[in-house]
């Protein structure tokens, strides 16, 4: 059969043009959408008349048998064919005949891309949101185990204050939430109709958008058919709050490829999810966080990639636009597994308590709580506090030692102010007790956060 466009054309396309026109090889992704849009659309159609019962009937069974063959692998796509939308429409009317010619009424190619497209992405905003939502599960079930055991806070990768592995974990757990949040809202902004737009200017046909967007179970119908047959905003929130998610995951993941180094050895990676070298016998290899690490950064290039294809597009459509999917469908993919390898990983993790603790003897955690104490047990104003304590740290250091095991007389060498009851407030659980303001470390502020996310986790179950 002839293009279904191909009316006002002498001459064919070459095969070359056939081959870079299309997007049939990457947007038959999107087959169940079309069908299911296509449906939806006969279906308004028949309701104000302008197809009849049985051309309604007939289409929508077509379209139906259509979506069966393309499950079973039976379709044949043809990449002359141009786009999913193209290859169903003229399947189905070599299948069912002419009445097959009458349901891209009242529709242009450019509303029907818009709806396929925006159903997809509203569908993973939603799958994404199930996996964010498994990853905070698994990451509350460690962190519940771990409200006692302390490792090294740091800022600079140096070691700042104790703090305890539960609040490590909340602090990503937090950042997962809030991913929720982003995809939740997207999902809210994108919650409307386009179908009906036709081409840019909407049509002449009495249509019924509201009786769409009702099939389709959207909340509403777009406001206007310009905006909406240009607009790629859903595309482009889907792949930010990809692109952040990906952030959090790589910045997790460099945590756990350093932790799992002989020089923190703070966690063992199981060896399920670990590889080997294949010159160096001794070698475990944290291959997935790095991985996970290292696919943040095409997650980021599709996101620049969209900005840049739409930032200098006129109104309406281009067929510049048929660049906005593949990157999606890639980020999609690459957070979908990420979040579920990345759990499965987490799952594995043995958690080496010891090592954090020994960790935290060393690099004066607790200088500040040395510092607080001048200021409160000695009143003395925090700035000279502050500079007491670097003689300490330093007294500590010629005696090759952690500022907490200086002795009382070693401290009142320092200051003479300073009383036996310091070393309390150098003991190192204490130090991350003392935190105890609303987020702190201290353990029962951290054991509130747990409290509050379990909350959280009961009122989305
Ligand atoms: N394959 C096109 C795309 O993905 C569909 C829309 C084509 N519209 C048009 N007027 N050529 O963007």
């Amino acid at each position: 059969m002839a293009k279904l466009w191909s009316g006002r054309f002498s001459k064919g396309a070459t095969k070359l043009l056939d081959e870079f026109n299309a997007s049939l090889p990457f947007d038959k992704t999107l087959y169940a959408q079309d069908i299911k849009g296509s449906i939806a659309h006969a279906t308004m159609l028949e309701s104000v008349g302008i197809l009849t019962q049985d051309e309604a009937k007939s289409i929508v069974d077509g379209l139906k048998e259509i979506k069966t063959l393309i499950e079973k692998g039976e379709f044949v796509f043809d990449i002359s064919d141009e786009d999913i939308h193209m290859a169903i429409e003229k399947k189905l009317i070599e299948n069912i005949g002419d009445v097959g010619k009458k349901l891209h009424t009242a529709r242009s190619r450019n509303d029907q891309v818009a709806l396929d497209f925006r159903l997809y992405v509203q569908e993973q905003n939603q799958n994404i949101v199930k996996l964010l939502e498994k990853l905070i599960f698994t990451l509350s079930d460690i962190a519940k185990e771990h409200t006692d055991t302390i490792l090294p806070g740091m800022t600079h990768l140096q070691h700042a204050q104790p703090i305890n592995f539960a609040f490590h974990m909340l602090a990503y757990i937090n950042m997962f939430k809030r991913d929720i949040d982003r995809f939740e809202n997207s999902y809210k902004r994108a919650d409307i109709l386009p179908l009906g737009c036709a081409a840019l200017a909407g049509t002449p046909h009495k249509i019924d958008r509201v009786k769409t967007a009702q099939l389709l179970g959207f909340s509403g119908v777009s406001e206007n058919c310009l905006d909406t047959v240009s607009d790629r905003d859903f595309a482009l929130e889907i792949l930010f709050n990809i692109a952040t998610v990906m952030m959090h995951i790589s910045r997790f993941s460099e945590e756990l490829v350093l932790w799992s180094s002989y020089e923190f050895k703070f966690i063992t990676l199981s060896d399920e999810y670990s590889t080997g070298s294949s010159i160096m016998p001794q070698k475990k290899n944290p291959d997935v966080p790095e991985l996970l690490r290292g696919k943040s950064g095409r997650v980021n290039g599709n996101l620049i990639s969209l900005l840049t294809v739409l930032k200098g597009l006129p109104l309406a459509y281009n067929k510049d636009m048929q660049e906005d999917k593949e990157g999606v469908f890639d980020s999609v993919q690459t957070v979908c597994i990420s979040l579920e390898i990345l759990a499965e990983a987490l799952k594995g993790m043995t958690v080496n308590r010891q090592n954090m603790q020994k960790a935290c003897e060393v690099g004066h955690l607790s200088a500040t709580d040395l510092a607080d104490y001048l200021v409160a047990n000695c009143d003395i104003p925090f700035r000279e506090a502050h500079f007491i304590t670097g003689h300490a740290v330093s007294l500590a250091e010629q005696k090759g030692k952690d500022l907490s095991l200086l002795s009382i007389q070693e401290l009142q060498q320092i200051d003479k102010r300073i009383k036996l009851d310091v070393l309390e407030f150098l003991n190192l659980k204490n130090s991350m007790n003392a935190r105890d303001s609303q987020g702190g470390t201290s353990v029962s502020s951290t054991e509130k956060q747990l409290e509050n996310l379990q909350k959280w986790i009961e009122k989305r179950a």
